[in-house]
């Protein structure tokens, strides 16, 4: 058994001396006592998975027509859920709460990167998101059309995504980080008719353009885009399609604040969201309503132990993410809850921003990720020490395994020894979190994500997709349907099959390696596919490569994820240059620009090797694992199915010149 600790046993140094995985913090007595979900949850699920979230659904949200199926997994992978019925996701997000008497209840607090406020409470936003519904359509968009978004994180992201789910439209949300190039390719992809983005918006107290980006993307011929509808945000100039572009202001700042929502079918598309894979083409992940809606409300409540009244929640993720659409847009909205909404970076104007933030809205749930917990670590805890953090209750981990050392000091520094630290596991796919302590149930552990949550099939299974015993590791599977999953990829029943359903007979498949320990808890071990994982995003290694060789100067190039302190991992190229070309340290970071261009800012590698071969098997498969050793620091491990030997001394040799 494990030792169990609670924080008034301990505090400090004395903590940071003891970091052992059997380690663990029992809920407080008050927090266990006031938690909105307890432990009956688990049985009550396994009894019946389907009708536990039938029930759930019911609870949590407002069905125009009542559904009378749960699932429906008779074509798998292919599930529906509560098929029958039907639902409007903004009408949950926000009417029903005015129409209960909660409209002048905060929805959304909203602070500027150049400390710029603005306060919308449900009845506001609810007649903002009308008018854009109004807008959108008058512009020509009708349900089943696909919007294309790339937006700052400033409300109108949010209003814009529901202003979409309202009318039956679909969202592609693509991260402003993106280029040119990968907006358009996302464009082309769901064959976008509308596009909604911002003048720019401000990073670190300077302006920084979006709709440059925009009129590059849509500057060849061919595309599906009819109109291009911009938020007036840093007030730059910027170059205007006439009869293309429409200001937001006048189109709708301009409509009526009247709108009817209607029911749509529950499994009607919500969104879709391009995430990358292990192959160089991003992957348009689709998501539906009612499932999805379903367990992101539940999840957002049981996790996060939401009591709407009084918390004030914030979630730190980019809405161009995952966890921006569940954990911004949709579940927070859904449950009634306040939150805080910021556009800029932890470090400006100062690398106190954050606390100054939950100080002055009393944030009392923090949602983050361990990258910029790690970043926070490194500035040093004085600088929080600075601000009073006492509204802090609890707080969430998301995006990358959390290391021990991070956890400890984020329960320490921020959560004052007491607030309950949930690590939350889920995937863009999985649509809402999968695996995570109860905070008011599960003893938490330091890096370890825990617990399937109740109705989620979670396992860890072998090369042969049999279960591990505890204390062995694996893969990652989920054995069951769940009502967030993906229903598919857009335009791609086929990759969807192959990708997540053929690796194990009837699981799923996430490209997790995990294990189970003697507790029976699960620890995330990372990806195992060509999958990075850079500051919590997504980054295929296949797409790098790809990049770097379209350049003229490349000939070949492997790109490898190695362990970085901060970031969890970073992206190191190894190129072989065209016979021509000259190694210099410009050709560094011509490099980077070129991948910066082709995919974004946040996929440029930090460092670019140049070598004069590349290890490869005798069938061509690059060796990227002994890349890696290299990458790391480490000596390098077993060459020997390399077709040529000598390649890693040839390698160590030009890195040592
Ligand atoms: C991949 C999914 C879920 C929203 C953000 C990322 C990794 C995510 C954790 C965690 C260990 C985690 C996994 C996963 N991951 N959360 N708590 N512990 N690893 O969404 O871009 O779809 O990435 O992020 O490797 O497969 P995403």
């Amino acid at each position: 058994m494990s030792e169990v600790t609670t924080a008034a046993d301990q505090s400090g140094d004395a903590l940071e001396n003891l970091l052992t995985e059997s380690r663990q913090f029992a809920p407080s007595v008050e927090f266990a006592a006031n938690a909105v979900i307890h432990g009956g949850e688990y049985a009550k699920a396994n009894a019946d998975r389907p009708a536990f979230w039938g029930e759930k659904s019911r609870e949590l949200l407002t069905w125009s027509k009542p559904f009378t199926k749960t699932l429906d997994w008779s074509n798998p992978p292919f599930a529906t859920w509560f098929e029958d019925g039907e639902i409007n996701a903004a009408y949950n997000a926000l009417d029903r709460h005015v129409e209960a008497g909660n409209g002048d209840r905060v929805a959304i607090y909203f602070e500027g990167e150049p400390g710029d406020t603005r306060t919308y409470t449900y009845a506001q936003l609810t007649e903002e998101v009308k008018k854009a519904a109004n807008a959108f359509e008058a512009l020509g968009l009708a349900k089943g059309d696909r919007v294309a978004v790339y937006l700052p994180m400033i409300p109108e992201a949010v209003i814009t995504l529901l202003a979409c789910a309202r009318i039956g439209a679909i969202h592609s949300v693509v991260f402003g980080g993106f280029s040119a190039d990968a907006l358009r390719s996302r464009i082309d992809d769901a064959e976008a008719k509308l596009v909604i983005t911002a003048d720019g918006t401000f990073r670190r107290g300077k302006p920084s353009s979006l709709k440059p980006a925009v009129d590059e993307a849509l500057s060849a011929p061919g595309h599906s885009v009819q109109h291009v509808v911009v938020v007036k945000r840093n007030g730059q100039d910027v170059n205007w399609a006439e009869g293309r572009d429409v200001w937001w202001d006048d189109t709708v700042g301009q409509a009526s604040t009247e709108h009817t929502a209607v029911g749509h079918a529950s499994e009607h598309p919500l969104f879709i969201l391009y995430t990358s894979g292990t192959t160089g083409k991003p992957k348009g992940i689709l998501h539906t309503t009612g499932g999805y809606l379903t367990q992101t409300a539940y999840t957002h409540r049981a996790v996060f132990d939401l009591h709407p009244e009084t918390d004030v929640f914030w979630c730190t993720a980019d809405v161009g993410w995952v966890t921006g659409h569940s954990y911004v847009t949709y579940a927070p909205l859904i449950n009634g809850a306040t939150q805080v909404m910021y556009e800029g970076t932890p470090d400006s104007p100062h690398q106190g921003r954050f606390w100054e933030i939950v100080e002055k809205y009393k944030v009392s749930i923090l949602y983050t990720a361990p990258t910029a917990i790690r970043t926070f670590m490194k500035w040093g805890e004085d600088i929080p020490a600075k601000y009073d953090l006492s509204s802090i209750r609890l707080l969430g981990s998301v995006g990358e395994p959390i290391n021990p050392e991070a956890w400890m000091w984020y329960r320490r520094v921020i959560g004052g020894d007491k607030a309950p630290i949930v690590d939350t596991w889920w995937q863009t796919e999985t649509g809402a979190i999968m695996v995570a302590p109860l905070p008011g149930v599960t003893s938490t552990k330091p890096g370890s994500a825990q617990v399937p949550l109740p109705g989620i099939a979670v396992d860890v299974v072998d090369e042969l997709g049999a279960s591990v015993q505890h204390g062995h590791g694996g893969y990652l599977v989920i054995r069951e349907p769940w009502p967030a999953m993906l229903r598919g990829i857009w335009g791609d029943n086929e990759r969807y099959k192959d990708t997540y359903w053929s690796r194990f007979d009837g699981m799923y498949f996430a490209g997790d390696g995990a294990k189970w320990d003697e507790d029976g808890d699960v620890w995330l071990l990372g990806r195992v596919d060509d999958v990075m994982n850079v500051s919590g995003h997504r980054l295929s290694t296949t797409e790098i490569e790809s990049a770097l060789v379209s350049h003229p100067s490349v000939a070949e190039a492997a790109v490898v994820g190695a362990a970085d302190e901060t970031t969890g991992q970073a992206v190191v190229a190894f190129v072989i240059l065209r016979g021509s070309a000259v190694e210099d340290a410009d050709i560094v970071t011509t490099l980077r620009n070129h991948v910066g261009h082709e995919i974004g800012p946040i996929a440029k590698p930090k460092t670019i090797l140049v070598v004069p071969e590349l290890p490869k098997t005798r069938s061509g498969k690059i060796m990227r694992r002994l890349l890696k050793d290299v990458a790391e620091g480490r000596a390098v491990g077993d060459a020997s199915t390399l077709a040529d030997n000598t390649v890693m001394n040839q390698i160590a040799e030009s890195l040592r010149k």
